[in-house]
């Protein structure tokens, strides 16, 4: 443990985003397995070096529950198949219309637009297929876990929700209920799922349970806001994605509603809340810490 807690967040990062690539492709049907086009296009997506910051949520919240419990990593692994699928979808045509996601061509602008929205149905199932398979934990544990996955990525107040809204918002007035609406559900639910998830994994009780959650939603909200924020002030190269997109689209954004410099503080409001939700825990949740200090203070 003081080793552990020795290490810088950059070392603990690259250790925990290895353990998670090994889970990945274990989980992942390679490329070889028939049909071979949708596995070489769910690999291409998956394996492109994203920060993996969901699978990382989940593990250092199971940390902060007890010593890093077994097969945790599988678990993990399923937030960043959802993820990924959603990122395939947002950048399709009919939806951002994006070319380059995690410094690449997009899923589609590769394979196809068909085969770019197969591969994330592809990616999307195979979470739950692993959630229900997780060999180290009680059916009933594989269930509370799946209804958290499912209810993040779904409509109410969930991933595709706020995605539904986040399009229908382009070119229209934003007012702040909206804003932070669409932001709390398109990647709010999500990292708040990732945190709970590990939590879960690790048999956190009510009352861990209940703080986890309240730090998930500020860093949840953290996130998308410093998203916006950087998409007006980096480059593309930087981000591996298409910079000043949001504005070319006329979205809803944290900057279009409250300017770069308001909406930066109310990104450090966000994490001084998310560590006022770690209170009733001791050095267990550092990790937790520094990461939502890591998600307020990225370039990328
Ligand atoms: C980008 O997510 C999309 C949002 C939900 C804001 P990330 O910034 O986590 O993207 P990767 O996974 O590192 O590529
Ligand atoms: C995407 O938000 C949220 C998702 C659910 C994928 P953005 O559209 O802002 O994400 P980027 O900027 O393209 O990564
Ligand atoms: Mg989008
Ligand atoms: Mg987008
Ligand atoms: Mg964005």
């Amino acid at each position: 443990m003081i080793e552990a807690v020795q290490k810088t967040l950059q070392q603990y990062l690259a250790d925990q985003v290895q353990a998670v690539e090994r889970a990945l492709d274990k989980w992942t049907p390679a490329e070889s397995a028939e049909p071979q086009s949708i596995h070489t296009a769910m690999r291409y997506s998956l394996f492109a070096g994203g920060k993996r910051i969901r699978p990382v949520l989940a593990i250092a919240a199971a940390e902060a529950i007890s010593d890093c419990p077994a097969g945790i990593e599988d678990a993990a692994a399923t937030l960043e198949l959802v993820h990924t699928y959603s990122l395939i979808h947002d950048d399709l045509p009919a939806l951002d219309n994006d070319d380059l996601r995690r410094g690449r061509p997009t899923c589609h602008k590769v394979f196809g637009e068909a085969m770019a929205i197969l591969a994330g149905d592809g990616l999307l199932t195979l979470a739950f297929e692993v959630l229900s398979r997780l060999p180290h934990r009680s059916a009933e544990q594989r269930i509370h876990m799946v209804q958290e996955l499912s209810s993040a990525a779904g409509t109410v107040g969930g991933m595709i929700g706020g995605q539904v809204q986040d399009i229908e918002g382009e070119g229209r007035q934003p007012t702040a209920a909206l804003l932070e609406t669409i932001h709390k559900s398109k990647t709010g639910a999500l990292l708040r799922a990732s945190v709970r998830i590990g939590a879960i994994y690790a048999g956190a009780n009510a009352e861990q349970l209940a703080a986890l959650s309240e730090y998930g939603e500020h860093i949840g909200l953290a996130f998308q806001i410093v998203d916006d924020v950087l998409d007006m002030e980096e480059s593309s190269e930087a981000l591996g994605k298409t910079a000043g997109k949001d504005q070319a689209q006329q979205k809803i954004t944290f900057p279009a509603v409250y300017g770069l410099e308001r909406s930066r503080s109310m990104a450090e409001e966000e994490r001084l809340a998310a560590h006022r939700a770690l209170r009733i825990f001791d050095d267990r949740a550092e990790r937790l810490r520094q990461i939502a200090d890591f998600i307020v203070q990225r370039r990328a």
